[in-house]
């Protein structure tokens, strides 16, 4: 860390300006948007690597998760990135780590949180640490975890954070599938159906848009999905800002979030309208 930070201190007194793109590694095009968009806003972007233990729970696929560290590195150098950061597991927990943050408002919506409880905790956790360690000038989340854009911006503007928290729109197989390091686990069968989430969303969305009153549209959409062979966690309608349930459309701006597994894997997905 001591590296890090003389490196991005050597950029400040350059007169630069840096964009942290916090990642779990395992980049796709998805990241590599981030990356596109983080040098939208500064001239020195950061790749942090880590996948973080703290925001998996027992069960959940922490050691399965993909790691390629080596190939990661090249396709952000090749998207014209600056520096990596990824450090290893005992300089971020080290022994006598004691600290979690414990998030409310969107991190209490009743969306990942209900089925992941200790997640968002992991989630603010690490990410103050890496804002703390870089203390970039703007940081930059992907729409795809919607929740955690939202879990994210508000840790920032309680703590009195001073970076910029931007989000970038979800990057997408021709097919409508949201790009996901965990598309991986997919069978050729599961791959073929993945994309009806998607294409559920975006029907609910135009039969709210078209007049049809949000339940009824959650319900149509909420039967095409399990249909399609998904088990569905959730399927709703929230304000886009609090993610505070909504059954008008005159509540304000609306994003609808989805999550469902698909045999072992579990995807997640959203739309505005
Ligand atoms: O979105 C992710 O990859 C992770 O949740 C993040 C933000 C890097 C924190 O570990």
């Amino acid at each position: 860390m001591a590296g890090l930070r003389a490196r991005l201190a050597e950029w400040r007194r350059a007169g630069e300006t840096i964009g942290l793109v916090p990642t779990m590694g395992a980049l796709h095009a998805g990241h590599i948007s981030l990356v596109d968009e983080a040098k939208k806003h500064a001239g020195k972007i950061v790749l942090s690597i880590f996948v973080n233990p703290a925001q998996f729970a027992p069960g959940e696929d922490f050691g399965a998760y993909p790691r390629s560290l080596e190939a990661d590195v090249a396709k952000f150098a090749f998207a014209g990135g600056d520096l990596v950061f990824a450090p290893a597991t005992a300089q971020i927990y080290p022994p006598g780590f004691a600290t979690t943050l414990a998030m409310g408002g969107p991190a209490a919506a009743g969306l990942e949180d209900r089925f992941r409880p200790a997640h968002f905790a992991g989630v603010a956790t690490i990410v103050a640490k890496l804002l703390n360690q870089s203390r970039p000038d703007v940081a930059i989340f992907g729409e795809k975890d919607y929740q955690q854009l939202k879990v994210v911006t508000q840790m920032v503007r309680d703590l009195d954070f001073e970076t910029r928290i931007a989000g970038a729109p979800t990057v997408r197989e021709p097919d409508g599938l949201a790009l996901s390091s965990r598309n991986v686990y997919l069978s050729a069968k599961e791959r073929a159906v993945a994309p009806s989430l998607y294409a559920a969303l975006r029907r609910c969305a135009r039969d709210i848009s078209e007049g049809v009153t949000i339940q009824t549209a959650l319900d149509t959409a909420r039967k095409t999905v399990a249909a399609a062979g998904f088990v569905t966690d959730y399927f709703e309608a929230r304000h886009a800002e609090t993610l505070a349930p909504v059954i008008s459309r005159d509540e304000g701006q609306i994003r609808l979030l989805a999550a469902a597994k698909l045999g072992k894997t579990r995807l997640i997905d959203n739309v505005g309208l």
